[in-house]
């Protein structure tokens, strides 16, 4: 959470931050403020900022004249202190020489605070981050990074730092301890940011901070330490996608340029799997055939909306693998002390690879000794470096806050994970994992024709956009599709929805349903369905608006659908890929039909990097 960008180069530092603050406004939107160093004249260092999203902050910024090429900005969500306008970051130390933008929680802040206004310091907001700032004013002796890494070494909890000082004009130190910082290499210029969108449009080459380091980013280079003030060498990675992945395109949303993308990421993550041979190869994950051949059992530990790929993962791996898979939430994994050993694999699945409780998952497996596999769109992410192995599912930048091709992606690497694993273990022969692969290949095609047909849905989506209730049912494979449905509708509409196993219904929740209760059944083809089609009589008798997510070609729901969708035919345990289509396409029309900003919905944040 919170989006933090830092740059000094020979460009307006003003312009530079609010564009990357602009593409990372994602990441928190409950105040944003920017500082601008300059130099000249003695060496101004103005700080404006302003609560709530960013176009207050441009408002209150139009027709200032601030000039300077040096400059820190902050989008934040908020923990220690309400969003207004004096908890917004930057914040400065007594003499105004320092500002400083802080993403995380700083967890002793309270004796510090309490010892610095012992000390005679006057804090002005309710934020931890203030007391970093008075930190430093005391430190400071004329070396801006020494004063920065003698206070790193006294903060408990998770932060990322950015830092500038009145007398240091060609001078901006970042800071990390669990949170992403990320530096933009550029020429005579350079960069720091919680996610590289932020720079795209100036640099591809970017080098993530490790644990615990400090980088002091001038001009004319970069210089990273760790905490003892030790240069430390890192590498550089190219970011391979360009600025265009990360506008709009004319949408009106990025989720809706998401949800159409998903045939090209999905045949991103996919491409170039099969070998001359004829084999799946996941070469990236460099795990030894020996390893693989030795797991006992899997746990796919995630948060959200990957949560529901990892369910839809352990139907595949179980079905093909037949090995044990339990699925849990990063916020609940570790903390029931699950028994894992070195023949534990454990998968994080993390869009971001930044979600505090799936990092801490990962460090608690490893710990154990299990073996950790992290599925992530972000290369470089904590949970990234922090893991055994690594598949990346080459989804390009999700910008919107509710995950759409993310989930596609992972669904994608759920599947060939475990193809990948029945074919090392011997569980299915290489005709039946290339026959699944050539299944899954033709999966973009098939979500193209489904995003075609989509008009009915959106419809629906407008004409229901009154309910303050909707259900999901789904079962077997369809049963995470329908608790990712509810939970998309949940998060863009604040409707009250839930999914739930359409076999379950009957023990309570059946009393949920009145007359004209919307209830989406995911029903298309699998060998539950016709068990499903008993459930959607029991719900109708009861007064239930049908939607019927069906298979086309397939009779068997008709007389107990209000309203049909239809998608083509798939192996069924693939559908998800097609399902998740409507369920997308509903929430987000809902949505917008309520007149709501489906990118940047309330108290959300789209990598949540707090516990
Ligand atoms: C947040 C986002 C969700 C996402 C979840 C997990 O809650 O709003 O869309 O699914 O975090 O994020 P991750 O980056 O770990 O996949």
């Amino acid at each position: 959470m919170c989006g933090i960008v830092g740059y000094v180069g020979e460009q307006p530092a003003l312009d530079v931050v609010l564009e990357g603050l602009r593409r990372l406004e994602y990441r928190g939107y409950d105040s944003a403020g920017v500082a601008v160093l300059d130099p000249s004249g003695g060496g101004a260092l103005t700080v404006v900022r302003r609560a709530g999203k960013l176009a207050n902050l441009e408002a209150a910024l139009a027709g200032r004249d601030i000039s300077g090429t040096l400059g820190i900005g902050h989008t934040r969500w908020a923990t220690h202190g309400a969003p207004t306008d004096r908890n917004a970051h930057p914040h400065v130390d007594c003499t105004g020489a320092i500002a400083i933008v802080h993403n995380g929680t700083i967890e002793n802040f309270a004796e510090l605070r309490e010892g610095l206004e012992m000390r005679g310091h006057e804090l002005t907001s309710d934020t931890d981050t203030e007391a970093v700032a008075h930190l430093i004013e005391e430190r400071y002796a004329g070396d801006l990074p020494a004063a920065v890494r003698s206070v790193c070494a006294e903060l408990d909890g998770s932060f990322v730092l950015v830092v500038t000082h009145r007398e240091q004009p060609d001078l901006v130190v970042g800071a990390r301890r669990n949170l992403p910082l990320v530096v933009g290499i550029g020429d005579g210029e350079n960069f720091l940011a919680s996610d590289v969108t932020a720079f795209i449009a100036h640099t591809r080459e970017a080098r993530a901070l490790d644990q615990d380091q400090v980088v002091e980013l001038r001009r004319s280079g970069v210089r990273v330490t760790d905490l003892d003030g030790a240069e430390v060498e890192g590498e550089t990675f190219h970011v391979d996608w360009d600025t265009a992945a990360a506008e709009k395109a004319g949408y009106d949303y990025f989720m809706l340029k998401e949800i159409q993308e998903q045939p090209a990421a999905v045949s991103e993550t996919i491409g170039g799997r099969i070998g001359a041979d004829g084999r799946l190869r996941l070469d990236e994950l460099s795990i030894s055939d020996e390893d693989v051949r030795g797991f006992e059992k899997v746990f796919i530990v995630a948060c959200g909306s990957s949560y529901h790929s990892g369910l839809v993962g352990k139907y595949a791996i179980e079905r093909w693998c037949r090995l044990s898979v339990e699925v849990e939430m990063g916020s609940e994994f570790r903390y029931r002390d699950p028994v894992l050993d070195r023949h534990t694999l454990v998968i994080a699945v993390s869009q971001s690879g930044e979600t505090a409780d799936t990092l801490e998952a990962v460090r608690h497996a490893r710990q154990q000794r299990a073996w950790v596999m992290a599925i992530t769109n972000t290369v470089g992410s904590s949970i990234a470096r922090e893991s055994d192995a690594v598949f990346y599912t080459r989804g390009g930048p999700e910008i919107a806050v509710a995950s759409t091709k993310a989930v596609m992606t992972q669904l994608s690497a759920v599947y060939l994970v475990g193809l990948y694993l029945a074919q090392v273990r011997g569980t299915r022969d290489s005709d039946e994992v290339r026959s699944h692969f050539h299944d899954l290949a033709t999966i973009p095609a098939l979500i193209t024709e489904v995003l075609s047909r989509m008009d009915g849905t959106r419809k629906l989506a407008r004409d229901l956009s009154g309910e303050e209730r909707v259900l999901f049912l789904g079962r077997h494979i369809g049963y995470p599709m329908a608790l990712e449905g509810a939970l998309k509708l949940k998060e863009l509409a604040y409707v009250s929805a839930e999914g739930m196993p359409a076999g379950e219904i009957k023990h309570g929740p059946i009393a949920l349903i009145d007359k004209g209760t919307p209830v989406v059944v995911l029903a298309t083809r699998h060998a539950l369905q016709p068990k499903l089609v008993t459930n959607i009589q029991e719900i109708r008798a009861r007064g239930a608006r049908t939607i019927v997510v069906a298979t086309d070609g397939d009779e068997s729901v008709t007389p107990y659908a209000d309203h049909l969708i239809r998608l083509p035919d798939t192996k069924s345990l693939l559908s998800p890929m097609l399902t998740l289509v409507p369920l997308q396409v509903f929430a987000a029309e809902f949505a917008m039909a309520r007149g709501l900003d489906v990118d940047q919905p309330r108290n959300l944040a789209k990598s949540v990097t707090v516990e």
